[in-house]
């Protein structure tokens, strides 16, 4: 691995550390893309001859992309996906697509990028077959060219087959669930993910920055060589200036393997990317010939550089950061796999608002526009190649595929991602049950797979997440992996170093911390360690399937959140965690089984409402004053009840109607101080204080009968584009406009004008009511819908109504 630049502070640690190359970035598109999302039609179900041209699909459902049918239907345990997947339904689907390639296009070479289909998808253009891909998160191109009809109809026809199920251990979705993307070039054009850029050397002064680009010629006939062909690359700052530039001239081009073209630059002064400002740089490849270019391509890219030091952790630009990571599944709540990027956005507004700087795209390569966002909003992300290899965890997951798929899914990957500044660690797989019993077959896999991710990229740490912690396990011992990767153990993160000396780590994942919004089980300092075992039909839950969320519930090889921080936190070596999980997802619903379909690990909600822990890692991981006291204020007469306040000022003190409870300060590593006080109704109050001033003051009343619906958008101006979103938080209320904590009113809505419920949600796990629909009861006092432009301008009104509460609405402006 070469060395790049070493700052006073690096040199110093030179021994101890691993010094990463910085990386460019970003999701790369020729210029002459375009994007295929609309006017698709769509059929649930198979269909002899789908792909046949002549057939007529005209009473097929017309729809436009990204779609997942899973999250249309009912949830039902007898769903072959089971409890674990969602209770949702599989299937195979068809979806086809009409359009007419212009005569202007003539002698233009067409291809078709599908950024991710759920699962074993199979594609036709004009009755001709272009090819299969099992896995269902990888990104795939098609060159259409051959068999299109210029000037006439073509059918892009694709067969969606997750039929076979389980085959996963998530809710998956299904169908053509990412964007689709048409890319018209001339004969000669820069190869598909073709650009590759690195920053070897970073100073405040200058970045050298290599830039290597494939350029390959596209001739159908026999091999043809093209010799007067000129690569220029220009490199632009985030303001848009020129920055550098470098043209290779007399650049010889075949169609039989890709040229590579190496260009070195130097920018000077680079701003370089952080988690705190993250400017991006773009690189623009002109492919040139005879003074005419004939193909545009920008990679979009980031300067940095970062190493992992075995003693003190991991170090971004010279300056130490702890990863306060979170892993994530992909599917986005009441909107299920269907790629949006405004409800990406917001995930990751909400987790940044938490203080979270991280996220593992658990366990699976992400939409690539989750990468662009990172990218943007100053992420570490951690990219995760697969959940198993060539041992399945369930029946027809992908171990099937594995000996047939494996390298290209993961060369793929790595070409599709390694411009992405935000990535920092690539993961070659999650839990993979190889490691267990000493078996070799983890090494030798791992040592595979390393190598593979090597041969592409050599700027960031290769790890895998290890749940056998244990010098026995072959992947850490002979897998070639840089990080050691720790999935839960906490116990044991001080022994670390002695147990694999000389290595660097990370906790790939962590916590498994359980918790249902609004809901809190005394006394609250006994923690639950629900389920007892991993293999338990699990009986003595809550009948209710709640979960307390006062931080006293976890999974047994997990723990609550605070037991864990309170080991990352001291521990300066370890270079951080991605805690299991940041926002709730559909499947999984530990400790329960069905009724329960969706997951209580997240720290937020499934319909993006912060869970109380929220605040404990706001007030840790952010320097904004934090004052968050809990739980609602509505018990009976006399009950003790326990008050935790969660904070980062000196002190707090409570009062209960008027009166002081107490003052409390947090000692030694407590993360949260508590009140057990016996209940009367009325107002708690608590008052933070630094150096004896207030800093915050939080009140908590208790609430009366619900009266009214308060309905608060996120955002009320939305793009008039057909995708943009405005999540609106549905409160029930009482007269006051205080929340009813365990409020369930159903909760109608009305939507007109230039948009559409996009989904509706209420953040319970054991909801069996429709995403799609226009009504949701509240759970534990609260609702969200989702609402969606449409492709005009105009105003949206959405009414909330409900039996025996005074409605409510909003406009929403579509622009
Ligand atoms: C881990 C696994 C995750 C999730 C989690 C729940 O072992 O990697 O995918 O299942 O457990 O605690």
């Amino acid at each position: 691995m070469k060395m790049k630049r070493l700052s006073t502070s690096c040199l110093l640690m030179v021994t101890l550390v691993v010094l990463w190359n910085s990386q460019a970035f970003a999701n790369a598109r020729p210029g002459n893309t375009v994007n295929f999302n609309k006017d698709w039609r769509f059929n649930l179900g198979d269909v002899t001859n789908g792909q046949a041209p002549e057939l007529d699909d005209s009473k097929w459902r017309a729809l436009n992309l990204p779609h997942d049918w899973s999250i249309e239907g009912e949830f039902d345990e007898k769903h072959p996906a089971g409890f674990g997947g969602g209770a949702l339904p599989g299937g195979t689907g068809w979806y086809r697509k009409t359009f007419n390639v212009p005569e202007s296009d003539k002698g233009k070479f067409v291809f078709i990028d599908f950024d991710g289909v759920y699962r074993n998808s199979e594609v036709w253009i004009n009755g001709h077959f272009l090819g299969k891909r099992p896995y269902g998160y990888i990104s795939f191109q098609y060159n259409l060219t051959p068999y299109l009809n210029i000037d006439g109809k073509n059918v892009i026809a694709v067969k969606v087959d997750n039929s076979q199920q389980p085959n996963s251990r998530w809710y998956s979705g299904s169908g053509i669930y990412r964007n689709v993307w048409l890319t018209t070039t001339d004969h000669v054009r820069v190869d598909h993910w073709g650009t590759y850029i690195t920053t070897p050397e970073v100073s405040e002064q200058l970045a050298r920055v290599i830039i290597k680009t494939k350029v390959r010629e596209i001739l159908q006939s026999n091999v043809t060589l093209v010799s007067d062909i000129q690569l220029t690359t220009i490199v632009y700052s985030a303001t848009g200036q020129e920055v550098a530039r470098a043209t290779s001239k007399n650049v010889q081009v075949t169609n039989h393997a890709p040229t590579e073209i190496s260009q070195e630059l130097v920018v000077k002064s680079p701003n370089l990317w952080s988690i705190e400002r993250p400017p991006l740089y773009r690189a623009v490849s002109l492919v040139e010939t005879r003074g005419k270019t004939i193909d545009r391509y920008e990679t979009p890219f980031g300067i940095r550089y970062f190493a992992f030091d075995r003693e003190k952790g991991f170090f971004l630009n010279g300056k130490r950061v702890k990863i306060n990571g979170v892993c994530d599944h992909h599917d986005l709540g009441a909107l299920g796999a269907a790629v949006n990027t405004r409800a990406l956005e917001r995930q990751l507004e909400i987790l940044k608002a938490m203080g979270v700087n991280g996220i593992r795209t658990s366990h699976n390569p992400p939409a690539p526009e989750l990468l662009d966002l990172a990218d943007r909003m100053g992420f570490i992300v951690m990219d995760e190649a697969f959940d198993m290899w060539k041992k399945g965890k369930t029946k027809f997951d992908y171990h099937l595929d594995w000996d047939e798929w494996h390298r290209r899914d993961l060369e793929d990957m790595v070409l599709r991602d390694r411009n992405h500044p935000s990535i920092f660690i690539w993961s070659i797989g999650n839990e993979i049950s190889e490691q267990w019993g000493g078996d070799p077959a983890a090494g030798i896999i791992g040592k595979e797979l390393s190598g593979i991710v090597r041969s592409l990229d050599k700027t960031r740490p290769i790890t895998a997440a290890c749940n056998f912690v244990d010098e026995k396990n072959t992947l850490i011992s002979n897998g070639d992996l840089d990080l050691v990767g720790i999935n839960y153990a906490h116990d044991r993160i001080p022994q670390l170093p002695k147990l694999f000396p000389g290595r660097t780590f990370i906790g790939t994942e962590t916590v498994s911390a359980l918790a249902s919004r609004g809901s809190y089980d005394m006394p609250s300092d006994v923690i639950r360690r629900w389920p007892h075992r991993w293999d338990e039909n699990f009986k003595d839950g809550n009948p209710d399937f709640s979960v307390s969320a006062y931080d006293n519930c976890s999974a047994p090889w997990g723990s609550t959140q605070e037991e864990t921080w309170k080991l990352v936190k001291k521990n300066d070596f370890f270079s951080g965690q991605f805690i299991w999980t940041g926002w709730d997802y559909i499947g999984e619903p530990t400790p329960y089984s069905w009724p329960a379909r969706s997951s209580y690990f997240g720290i937020i909600d499934l319909a993006g409402f912060p869970k109380d822990t929220f605040y404990m890692y706001q007030s840790e991981w952010t320097s904004k004053p934090v004052l968050h006291i809990f739980p609602h204020w509505n018990w009976k007469q006399g009950d003790p009840v326990d008050v935790w306040a969660y904070f980062n000022s000196d002190e707090v003190e409570l009062f209960l109607n008027g009166k002081s409870l107490g003052t409390k300060r947090k000692s030694g590593d407590d993360l949260h101080v508590m009140w057990r006080v016996p209940f009367e109704p009325g107002t708690l109050k608590a008052v933070s204080r630094s150096h004896g001033k207030v800093v915050l003051t939080r009140e908590i009343r208790t609430a009366d009968q619900p009266a009214r619906i308060i309905l608060s958008p996120d955002r009320k101006v939305i793009s008039a584009d057909g995708s943009d979103l405005s999540f609106v938080t549905v409160k029930v209320v009482d007269a006051n406009g205080t929340v009813v904590p365990h409020a369930d009113n159903l909760v109608k809505f009305q939507l007109t004008g230039a948009g559409s419920i996009a989904g509706v949600d209420n953040g319970s796990q054991i909801s069996h009511e429709p995403f799609k629909a226009n009504y949701r009861k509240a759970f534990n006092g609260l609702a969200l819908a989702i609402i969606q432009s449409k492709d005009r301008a105009g105003r949206i009104t959405l009414k909330a109504t409900s039996d025996g509460l005074a409605a409510a609405s909003v406009v929403i402006e579509a622009k």
